[in-house]
């Protein structure tokens, strides 16, 4: 699979992680920054994989900064996007059954390592329940202003 990552500085060192993992697992993943632990801003690492993902240059998306609090909210502005929160195995499995989320973000600060791998394992690993798309459906109705 091709998915897209990104990270501001308090998610750096986790992203270089998960990286790592994902690519040993066969997957193709594409950087999107940021490069080091240098202060930058979240916001324009949510917008560049929100549209990376939008554009379908990638088949999903990984955000991480200190809580994921900061690049679910950003990323969620890119029409298209359905990011999701995410902090365990459930609701990281959720998020794709029920939510149908292109991109899940978490915390480099709040999941370990360990967490953070089972995390990305649980949601690339679930597949989109239909009986929940009419739902999924109103929330792109409403990007609309419908
Ligand atoms: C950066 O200090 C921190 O605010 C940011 O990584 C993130 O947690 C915001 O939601």
């Amino acid at each position: 699979m091709k998915i897209g990552i990104g990270a501001d500085h308090a998610g750096f060192n986790r992203k270089t992680e998960i990286i790592e993992y994902l690519t040993l697992k066969g997957h193709e993943v594409v950087d999107y920054g940021t490069t080091s632990v240098d202060r930058v801003d979240y916001p324009d690492y949510a917008k560049i994989v929100g549209e990376a993902v939008v554009n379908k240059e990638v088949e999903a998306g990984i955000l991480i900064c200190g809580t994921g609090i900061g690049m679910s909210i950003a990323a969620n502005k890119v029409e298209g996007i359905r990011a999701a929160l995410v902090y365990d195995e459930l609701t990281a499995r959720l998020a794709k059954e029920h939510n149908h989320a292109n991109i899940i973000a978490f915390g480099g600060r709040t999941q370990s390592a360990l967490e953070s791998k089972v995390i990305v394992d649980a949601y690339l690993n679930a597949h989109k329940e239909p009986r929940h798309s009419n739902r999924v459906e109103k929330i792109a109705n409403m990007e609309k202003g419908e």
